[in-house]
């Protein structure tokens, strides 16, 4: 099937939402704490989306098979604290594809992409985070090159419960 990965516009923006929000619920369904939405998170994304769309500090991409919109991606430059021997790097916030489109390498090319638009901002490294539930995102990832760093670990907050040694 034909997919062809170009920069959002904004007849791209509520469809790119649709896919993100996929992504956002299997997180919330993963540990509520850690990832419970907002119930007006779908106009957040719009506002989110739409504010940044002509920022050369954002990347908002997507996959088109025809005028449908079978895939996105959200990447943005951060800023590093000044400890480091770089000041900036690209960050994958949200890559989704829609489920009938899947395991044909569309998001291998939304990733590649954004590493072209990483390494023209001129930073030496492309991030992201992947829950450790994902394993699809992780296998994919991981066959893209990405190396595993940081392990994300989330103590709840329990009235009453100390840190205590189990
Ligand atoms: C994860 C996701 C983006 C992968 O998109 P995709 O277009 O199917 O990925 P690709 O076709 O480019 O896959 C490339 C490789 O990644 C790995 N991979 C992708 N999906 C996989 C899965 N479900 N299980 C195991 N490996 C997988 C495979 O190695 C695959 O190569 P292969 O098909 O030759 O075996 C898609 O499943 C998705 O949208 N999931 C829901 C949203 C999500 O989890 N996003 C990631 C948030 S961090």
């Amino acid at each position: 099937m034909d997919v062809l990965i170009q920069k959002a516009e904004l007849v791209h923006v509520a469809s790119l939402v649709e896919l993100f929000l996929l992504v956002e619920r299997q997180h919330e369904a993963y540990w509520p704490l850690r990832w419970q939405l907002r119930a007006d998170i779908s106009d957040r994304y719009h506002r989110w989306i739409t504010g940044n769309l002509d920022k050369s500090d954002w990347l908002f991409a997507v996959a088109l098979n025809g005028s449908r919109v079978v895939g996105g991606v959200a990447a943005g430059m951060q800023q590093e604290i000044p400890i480091y021997a770089y000041d900036r790097y690209a960050f994958i916030h949200d890559v989704a594809v829609a489920a009938d489109f899947r395991r044909q390498g569309v998001a291998t090319k939304l990733v590649e992409f954004v590493r072209q638009w990483s390494m023209e901002g001129g930073v030496n490294q492309l991030r992201l985070m992947a829950a450790d539930a994902n394993t699809s995102a992780r296998e994919l990832f991981s066959r893209l090159g990405f190396r595993t760093t940081y392990h994300e670990m989330v103590l709840p907050m329990v009235p009453g419960r100390e840190c205590a040694r189990l």
